[in-house]
């Protein structure tokens, strides 16, 4: 067995062979804290590296190795290890999965939880004992640089898929939460200061929060950004009335790298246990606080205590001594992240191929869309009505949507588009990944296609070149989106916020031309999700969302777009017609507000019809929902709502189907969202099969924060229940049901 890096299981004094009781930890935690100086008592609250040379490193290798905090030799007592996610562990090796976003489509809480299982024993493997995998912060607007980092827009689905990824870890390693709280742009996060009512907090930035520490998370760690007026390591709301006081959180609450804390005597007077990585502003300046009276000791004490019982807790986890590296990015693991990426590609649009339509119109539109375009060097192709393009197609076989392809069928696929051939995980922030090796699109299609059909590629570069090689083609594949250098964590250079939701002029150029040439043209999106198509989507059969979407992502590619799978993915966040749909994005001002609405809840609260709705992604079979029923139809406020749907798979082909619940608010004075997520179940169903789906909602989740009393309200009368494929009306079933208070 190849020996981890660093030694996983150095737990010192705090090793264990028996499983020890709360009260044994707390007892031993005191034992401990007892025999502590001052000094010993500080060094636990931050990272044990030294400023420099560390600042100049993580220039170059940041991320390399665990970061590690609170080691003491005097009384053996082992380190935090931190290493980051969330799309896998960032060290050399690791399974690099789809990115969380992707992810948040599969709306599988139960393959979240396995994907923390292989992150928790991979960072395990190098050394590292905490994982801060858990990125949930609320995606307001999706042009927010590290859009890919979190599950989507929705409270509730955040939450239970983050929880998901906390149970997996914490297998293994301690799992950190972050950003805490209202962490959504990037550019200006440093010094932003949000502006937000409790009500508004309460309900949509902190739930999926609450959420994972009722799971057990060990750590959670301080957004860098202000919350009304005080930065959230320093926010003695957030951190000690909210998260500590009110939620009895019992693990230690982190500051961000570097630039996390600002003022040593704030952070420990709201609750910030641990600096890190670079103890810059506790240490000798905490010290000097707690001498001169203006810190309590006892603040200090329960610092120290919470890290200690933390470690303690996981000093127990796990198999030490079973963590080698040869089980990074193995072959149980990449087929897991394989998995993940199969589950979480949504099929946007599967149409006939494009000649069945009117073309004459169409051939109108294609010309003034592209005299639109700003992209002057790009060769524009405008004959749709190629004869040759009509001669290839005459003799096929027109009525079915384009996708799946298949490899017996056509003899030639065109791909085109540099994304084909590049490695493209995402963000090169703090989560980035170093997988060993990558499968990219081209390469998962050309496994597939072996000898059944011959593949051309084509960069895409010259459109009218790539364009030539589509008319001879019986499909094409043209991939398009965004980088690293698109969107991403703000890293010297790269990141930062989308400056743009739609396509760039050059990849719409492309889809333009390509699809004048060849009636079944594939869009295949990568990015971190949303992307406004006003400008090319009527003419496309057929569009893929595929994230950035892992190591294995080309293989998962490639089984979506053969059939080999059913596409499944739901979109966890709305995609807009336009931008004016969407709450503003301000990443230049130091001061923003955050009002109660965004995304669905926003587009349903002004009436307006998105380009695809919240939950919504198609298959290559078909789902018809009947019989809703409720249980018991009037509630007490300390109920539960027990429903019912039959769901049909009507279709041909296997699939697995996400049944959403949302509530509504009819009957209410207190003004609250037209619907809300407030429960899913992925189902699998064989063709011609029907699966009973049962739901249990408490009535306590149907709360509205009261901003007057400061707690959480229910309001007596009639309320909605939807149930369906989507968060769509059309595609909803509806009852009503009452509660009683
Ligand atoms: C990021 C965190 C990350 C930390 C450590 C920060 O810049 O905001 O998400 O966990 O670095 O890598």
């Amino acid at each position: 067995m190849a020996k981890a890096k660093l030694k996983p299981n150095e737990w010192g004094a705090l090793t264990v062979d028996h499983p020890l009781t709360a009260a044994e930890i707390e007892s031993k935690a005191q034992e401990i804290l007892g025999k502590m100086t001052l000094d010993d008592k500080i060094s636990q609250m931050g990272g044990d590296l030294p400023y420099f040379p560390t600042v100049i490193q993580m220039f170059f290798a940041y991320n390399t190795r665990p970061y590690p905090a609170g080691a003491n030799k005097r009384l053996d007592l082992p380190a935090i290890r931190f290493s980051d996610g969330p799309r896998g562990i960032v060290m050399k090796d690791a399974t690099t999965f789809p990115v969380t976003a992707a992810r948040g489509a599969t709306w599988d809480v139960a393959l979240e939880e396995r994907i923390g299982e292989v992150m928790g024993i991979e960072g395990r493997a190098l050394g590292a004992n905490l994982v801060a995998a858990v990125c949930i912060n609320l995606l307001r607007h999706p042009a927010w640089g590290r859009a890919q980092e979190t599950y989507g827009e929705d409270p509730y689905h955040l939450g239970e898929l983050g929880a998901a990824l906390v149970r997996g870890l914490q297998h293994h390693v301690m799992a950190g939460l972050k950003h805490f709280a209202c962490n959504t742009i990037e550019d200006t996060r440093m010094k932003v200061d949000v502006k937000i009512s409790e009500r508004t907090l309460r309900e949509f930035y902190l739930p999926h929060f609450k959420r994972c520490v009722d799971e057990g998370a060990a750590s959670v760690m301080t957004a860098y950004n202000q919350v009304n007026g005080a930065y959230c390591s320093e926010n003695v709301h957030l951190v000690q009335e909210i998260l500590k006081d009110e939620w009895g959180f019992e693990g230690f609450v982190m500051s961000d790298f570097v630039m996390g804390l600002h003022d040593a005597k704030k952070g420990a007077l709201a609750g910030l246990d641990l600096e890190m990585p670079i103890t810059q502003h506790y240490g000798k300046s905490l010290k000097k606080l707690v001498q001169q009276g203006e810190v309590p000791l006892a603040l200090i004490d329960e610092a120290v205590l919470r890290i200690l019982k933390q470690k303690m807790r996981f000093a127990q986890v796990g198999q030490p001594g079973h963590y080698s590296l040869e089980i990074l990015a193995d072959p149980e693991h990449r087929a897991l992240a394989r998995q993940a990426a199969v589950e979480s590609i949504v099929l946007l649009k599967n149409e006939l191929p494009m000649e069945q339509r009117a073309f004459p119109e169409q051939k109108r539109d294609l010309a003034s869309i592209f005299s639109f375009s700003r992209s002057g060097h790009v060769e524009y192709n405008l004959r749709v009505s190629d004869a040759q393009r009509f001669g290839a197609y005459a003799n096929r076989n027109l009525a079915e949507p384009v996708l799946p392809l298949s490899p017996y069928k056509i003899k030639r696929l065109a791909v085109i588009g540099k994304l084909a051939t590049q490695i493209n995980l995402g963000d090169k922030g703090s989560s980035m990944t170093r997988p060993a090796a990558v499968v990219n699109p081209l390469q998962g299609l050309v496994a597939i296609a072996e000898d059944h059909f011959e593949i051309v590629f084509h960069d895409g570069l010259s459109p009218s070149e790539a364009s030539d090689i589509a008319r001879h083609s019986d499909a094409a594949l043209v991939f398009v989106g965004f980088t690293d250098k698109d969107e991403g964590e703000n890293m010297f250079t790269r990141g930062g916020d989308r400056q743009r939701l739609t396509l760039m002029d050059s990849d719409i150029a492309l889809i333009l031309t390509i699809a004048s040439t060849n009636p079944r043209t594939v869009v295949v999106i990568m990015g971190s999700g949303v992307v406004i198509m006003d400008k090319w989507l009527d003419y496309i059969p057929a569009v893929l969302l595929a994230w950035y979407p892992g190591m294995e992502g080309g293989h998962a590619i490639a089984d979506i777009v053969f059939g080999k799978a059913n596409p499944s993915g739901k979109l966890p966040v709305v995609f807009p017609k336009s931008e004016s749909q969407l709450p503003p994005f301000d990443n230049h001002s130091t001061k923003v507000e955050y009002g109660y609405y965004h995304g669905y809840r926003l587009l349903n609260r002004k009436g307006q019809e998105p380009a695809f709705p919240f939950g919504f992604g198609l298959s290559y079979t078909s789902y018809t929902y009947e019989n809703l029923r409720i249980q018991e139809s009037d509630l007490p406020a300390v109920g539960k709502l027990h429903a019912s749907v039959q769901v049909a798979n009507t279709g041909l082909r296997p699939g697995e189907e996400v049944v959403q619940l949302y509530v509504g608010y009819p009957g209410q004075e207190i003004e609250r969202p037209l619907k809300e997520l407030k429960g899913f179940k992925r189902v699998h169903i064989e063709p011609g099969e029907i699966e009973t789906v049962n739901f249990e909602i408490p009535i306590q989740n149907l709360a509205y924060y009261d901003e007057n009393a400061h707690c959480w309200a229910i309001e007596s009368g009639v309320y909605a229940l939807y149930v369906g494929g989507s968060s769509a009306d059309k595609d909803l079933l509806t009852q009503k049901f009452r509660v009683l208070v």
